[in-house]
């Protein structure tokens, strides 16, 4: 991630930087004193922007760039997402690279039709339901957090081998190269990426590998400074030239393996870092699996999301159901507040109970997504009261208006890192990726001489039942899929064009973040990049709402808690990206203002103001 500066550059100025590998840097000022001197192709972060051509969105501006030197080239959305999520692996190597998994949507302009690749990562063969338990007992959730143990197979190499081999134009290797070079050259170290170091700051000094490449002389990287991993650059190289099979089969298999087994920390450390039981047959036996999207309809229009192992698009399908009830558009913002909390709690309430990897839980996913269940879950929502949490499920199998059924789970924690890319090309494809290590930082452990960290997305799993008389359909097992919340969605109008697409990071967050971009561009009129910056709320059916301090400092706070609404603050929710197909062929895409130090989005060519 780039810090985000006032340099008065154009996105066409942008756009020709990108493209004249090696040329000078634009003539902009220089930022006040940096300690080393930023690469020449330094892009700036707009948080909007329109065009033709083709666009990009994420929360990094050299990402957004190499996605958009990809189109530029001739390569299509499909291209420019692989180009992009690779550079996120060194500007954001705490949220997401190729020690991590993630969700692919995809919408084929030709066919009109929606696909998604499932790359999440897997728990190994050994695994049953007792991987977090010791004695009888869960484990502290820190030595799941920082372990082994917590790391399953990465997804992300091999979905991105899927989505080119399905839909690409381009090669691995070619759209490698542009991280390749940032990983090589550098990056200019942001706010962000300081306060994200600094977070992780001990444990990384436990491992000396996390320390050498991000604790650069044993300090923490100043902001401005540029921070090189040419072990990363070797890595991609390596991968391009060998295909993801070097990181399933070989060498770097290998690797991966001995670190999960036999975790490298430091001598003296007293931290205690269980090992996991990765093998490379776990390895060399990781599949992709292409999953039907999950598809409602709201207001006229298809919304796909990502179904099962992700519970992203049951879980924001299920609440648009349960809203579509309601005139969102004309309700006082207080009013349209309560009433998203609430569809949000009794949708979590469902996804607690149903939602696992499908593989191993039979998810009743048509029932979530019905209008009829939705509208019996729907009629507990009452405009003068809140609901009270945890909120026991209903059963979408058989539909009962009003009702609940069995006890009341929270839900479990989930950690709230993550990234977002949105692409779409001048054909009219459009991609919304989500890709994820899980913490912010991952499992803290850096492969010695590979320049990635390996995920903990085993922590998603549920370490035990929470509670002990419903059935928890997200406990460990062999292979299996830890549940997501991640949401990538693509919404399409009624004679299947693309209306915008979306996601965000944020643990289970993703899923509100998702929902209330969506009602407050569809219902309340937000511009997408507006709907974006609205400051957010979440509940996810525990007895009190995230709220960001815009919110949390309102009077709205105080008439929400005349209703029984419970509140905590929380200082930011989220990092969206989406793109928007305007009526006129344009694309707009959009990103975060703030969050994050701001998102960046661009097109191929600017055309008019967004
Ligand atoms: N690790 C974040 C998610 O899968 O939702």
């Amino acid at each position: 991630m780039r810090r985000s500066t006032a340099r008065n550059v154009s996105l066409a100025a942008v756009a020709a930087t990108v493209l004249a590998v090696g040329a000078a840097a634009p003539p902009t000022p220089a930022p006040a004193s940096p300690p080393t001197p930023a690469p020449a192709s330094a892009p700036v972060k707009e948080p909007v922007a329109v065009g033709f051509g083709g666009a990009v969105s994420s929360v990094d501006a050299d990402a957004s760039a190499a996605g958009i030197a990809v189109l530029r080239a001739g390569g299509n959305a499909v291209d420019a997402a692989v180009a992009t999520a690779a550079a996120l692996g060194v500007t954001e190597p705490y949220s997401a690279g190729i020690g991590g998994g993630g969700y692919f949507v995809h919408y084929d302009a030709r066919s009109r039709t929606v696909r998604t690749i499932d790359g999440r990562e897997t728990a190994p063969r050994s695994a049953d339901a007792s991987l977090f338990l010791e004695n009888g007992s869960p484990i502290p959730f820190a030595e799941g957090m920082t372990s082994g143990l917590g790391v399953g197979t990465p997804g992300t190499p091999a979905t991105w081998e899927a989505a080119l081999d399905a839909w690409g134009t381009k090669s691995l290797k070619e759209l490698l190269k542009p991280a390749e070079r940032l990983a090589r050259d550098g990056f200019v170290v942001d706010a962000t990426f300081r306060a994200q170091t600094r977070a992780n700051e001990e444990r990384f000094r436990d491992f000396p590998a996390s320390a050498e490449l991000f604790l650069p002389g044993g300090e923490l990287p100043v902001v401005g400074s540029v921070l090189k991993n040419p072990d990363l650059a070797r890595t991609y190289e390596k991968l391009g030239r060998q295909g993801t099979r070097a990181l399933y089969r070989g060498d770097i298999a290998h690797d991966i393996v001995r670190t999960v087994r036999n975790p490298p920390v430091r001598e003296g450390a007293t931290r205690r870092v269980r090992p996991g039981d990765l093998t490379i047959r776990d390895l060399a036996t990781y599949e992709t699996v292409w999953r039907r999207p999950t598809k409602m309809s709201y207001r006229g229009l298809d919304v796909y999301g990502m179904a099962p192992s992700s519970s992203g698009g049951t879980t924001v399908g299920e609440a648009l159901n349960i809203l579509e009830g309601t005139d969102v558009a004309t309700l006082s913002q207080e009013a349209y507040l309560h009433r998203f909390i609430e569809a949000s709690r009794v949708a979590f309430a469902d996804r607690g109970r149903w939602v696992g990897d499908p593989a191993f839980e039979d998810v009743p996913v048509a029932g979530l997504l019905s209008q009829r269940f939705a509208d019996g879950r729907a009629c507990l929502i009452k405009d003068d009261a809140a609901l009270t949490s945890p909120l026991a499920p209903g059963d979408p199998r058989h539909p009962v208006p009003c009702a609940t059924t069995g006890a009341a789970a929270p839900t479990t924690y989930e950690g709230e890192n993550t990234t977002h890319l949105t692409a779409a090309d001048k054909w009219g494809n459009v991609v919304a990726y989500t890709l994820t290590i899980e913490s912010t930082g991952g499992s803290g452990i850096t492969v010695p001489g590979r320049g990635f960290l390996l995920n903990n997305e085993l922590t998603d799993f549920s370490f035990a039942p929470a509670h002990p008389a419903v059935h928890d359909p997200n406990l460990p097992g062999p292979g299996k899929r830890p549940r997501s919340s991640m949401s990538p969605t693509i919404v399409l109008d009624r004679h299947d064009r693309p209306v915008l697409a979306l996601g965000s990071p944020g643990g289970a967050t993703i899923i509100t973040t998702v929902l209330q971009t969506l009602t407050g561009h569809l219902d309340r009129g937000l511009p997408l990049v507006d709907a974006i910056a609205a400051p957010r709320a979440s509940q996810r059916n525990q007895p009190v709402t995230d709220l960001e301090p815009a919110l949390y400092d309102s009077p709205l706070r105080l008439r929400l808690e005349a209703l029984g609404h419970a509140f905590r603050q929380n200082p930011e929710i989220g990092a969206a990206t989406g793109v928007q197909r305007l009526p006129d062929g344009r694309w707009l895409a959009a990103a975060e203002r703030t969050r994050r130090g701001g998102g960046s989005a661009m097109v191929v060519r600017p055309a008019g103001r967004p």
